[in-house]
């Protein structure tokens, strides 16, 4: 793909620059379509806040006509973001615009995206409508949230295979009827990067007010191709790149945020294109979205794969300590991947640690920091080098875990070969200290038995996973479950020294989740 490909097209982007790409991010939207990766209220505030942080210009808080948790967050990112530009979902109906303007209205930048398919296949099966009725829906529904917003997104939902006619028909009206970005999504991830190229050439070579917009790309990963084919786009003119962080998204998710940056930002002798983006939150902002929805993020994953910046082979290593080029073409500091730091032991005062949470991004109340100290002291006593993941591991659980009806108090638990395994367990729920004893087939069924004796629950366990937080065998373990009851899925986190510890706070926090869940009562999501 050459950067010279398509000198002459460019759109407006913010401040003008013709080679600035506008970064939009659709993690807590079409990232949390994906299957298991709901997210409650607080962790959604949490990702926005850290993705407006990093500098992304527009984030999809959600589909507000989905549901009444999706309006909600919607409507309070929108309150608490800043400088970003606030954009929620909507079908071409009005109903759908206007719940959708209800939730925006409230931020500083509000968008509003409306899509429609246009591709021949879904105007037939999925809609049942005819192209003509497709043409006017979208002008109806553009005209009318543009009557509502001023910043409107249209999307020609199966872009990559409609046919180009009515492509470039639908667009224009579009356009003209106020749509100030039209995106052309590779919905079922279905192109390759020459031909999804050329499709947004020939847009900007056909439609004759095209430069009236910003033409955005929003690419599945189905066939893997997601990244390069949103660079592919941008090469031939596309300014907006849709995207999240780790991938996230439908089916194999949408084009990964880290690796749309940092091919930008390493290889602009080729792709002379800017974003906002402060590259150094990539790592924290991959490890916030991995802890919430609990999806392991692959080592070998490029940018943040915990093996991305690791040299195992002797040759290699040996050249890295020559130059490091040999073997790195980006600084693990450019990510926000320091060296692991022995950070303090448990001689370490509570200044020293609450500059050091500062460090790491944490601003805690007294209280909570009062907490997490007393929580960082007991792991600084059972464990001899205390390192940053430390640290983060226990504040994420600590803030995770305020608040919440049912508290983690203490735990016992007989375990090996001789059986039978048991667990008794101390909770606080609901102010009231309460204990149980029960055994199970291993610990950690006894430890959840004994939970459940306490908070008697039918909610299946869909996953139980065990991570590392670093090295060792004194490490703390990093556990997360996710649970399903009557169709919803909540994901809790717990970290400890003591796995098994670890495990029955997951545990609890997916239950306090549960909890929540039930006594809000929300229409069945709908998908996009
Ligand atoms: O993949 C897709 O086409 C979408 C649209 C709603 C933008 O997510
Ligand atoms: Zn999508």
């Amino acid at each position: 793909m050459g950067a010279t490909s398509n000198p002459t097209q460019s759109n407006p982007g913010p401040g003008r620059d013709k080679n600035r790409v506008v970064i939009f991010d659709t993690t807590l939207r079409d990232g949390e379509q994906s299957p298991g990766a709901s997210m409650n209220l607080e962790e959604k505030i949490k990702i926005a806040q850290l993705l407006e942080e990093m500098g992304v210009d527009v984030i999809e808080a959600g589909f507000p006509i989905a549901s009444n948790g999706d309006f909600e967050a919607v409507r309070e990112i929108a309150k608490v973001v800043k400088n970003a530009s606030v954009c929620g979902l909507a079908r071409a109906a009005r109903g759908d615009i206007d719940r959708c303007w209800e939730a925006v209205q409230h931020a500083k930048r509000p968008r509003i995206h409306s899509f429609l398919s246009t591709s021949p296949l879904h105007m037939k099966y999925k809609l049942q409508m005819e192209p003509v009725q497709v043409h006017q829906a979208v002008i109806d529904s553009v005209s009318h949230a543009r009557n509502l917003c001023a910043d409107v997104e249209w999307s020609a939902e199966d872009g990559s295979r409609t046919e180009h006619d009515f492509l470039c028909r639908v667009v224009e009206s579009a356009i003209k009827a106020g749509a100030r970005t039209v995106n052309i999504p590779d919905t079922v991830g279905y192109a390759v990067p020459e031909e999804y190229a050329a499709l947004i050439r020939m847009l900007f070579n056909r439609v004759p007010n095209i430069d009236k917009a910003v033409v955005s790309v929003h690419c599945h990963n189905d066939l893997g191709l997601a990244v390069a084919n949103s660079l592919a786009a941008v090469a031939a003119g596309a300014r907006q790149i849709e995207c999240t962080v780790n991938g996230l998204g439908e089916r194999a998710g949408n084009a990964a945020m880290e690796e749309i940056v940092m091919a930008l930002r390493t290889r602009q002798d080729t792709m002379p294109y800017t974003t906002g983006i402060k590259s150094e939150l990539i790592t924290r902002a991959s490890r916030l979205v991995s802890a919430v929805t609990g999806f392991v993020v692959q080592p070998n994953k490029a940018i943040v794969g915990a093996n991305a910046f690791a040299h195992e082979s002797g040759i290699h290593q040996d050249g890295m300590l020559k130059h490091a080029g040999t073997y790195e073409i980006m600084t693990p500091e450019s990510v926000g991947l320091g060296k692991s730091t022995l950070v303090m032991g448990k001689h370490s005062g509570r200044h020293a640690f609450k500059m050091k949470l500062k460090e790491l991004g944490f601003e805690l109340g007294d209280n909570a920091l009062n907490d997490a100290f007393r929580r960082f002291k007991e792991v600084a006593d059972r464990k001899k080098d205390v390192f940053d993941e430390d640290i983060v591991a226990l504040v994420d659980d600590q803030i995770q875990q305020s608040d919440e009806r049912i508290k983690f108090v203490a735990l016992q638990v007989i375990a090996g070969s001789k059986g039978p395994q048991s667990a008794e367990i101390e909770l606080d729920f609901d102010g009231v200290s309460k204990t149980a004893k029960t055994e199970g087939n291993g610990p950690v069924d006894a430890t959840f038995n004994a939970v459940r004796a306490i908070v008697p629950n039918a909610a299946r366990l869909l996953l139980y996973q065990v991570h590392a937080v670093t090295e060792g065998t004194d490490a703390q373990a990093e556990v997360t479950v996710r649970l399903e009851e009557g169709g919803k899925t909540v994901v809790g986190q717990g970290a400890d020294p003591d796995t098994l510890v670890a495990s029955a706070r997951a545990y609890i926090h997916a239950l306090n989740k549960l909890l929540t869940k039930r006594a809000k009562t929300a229409p069945a999501a709908l998908t996009a």
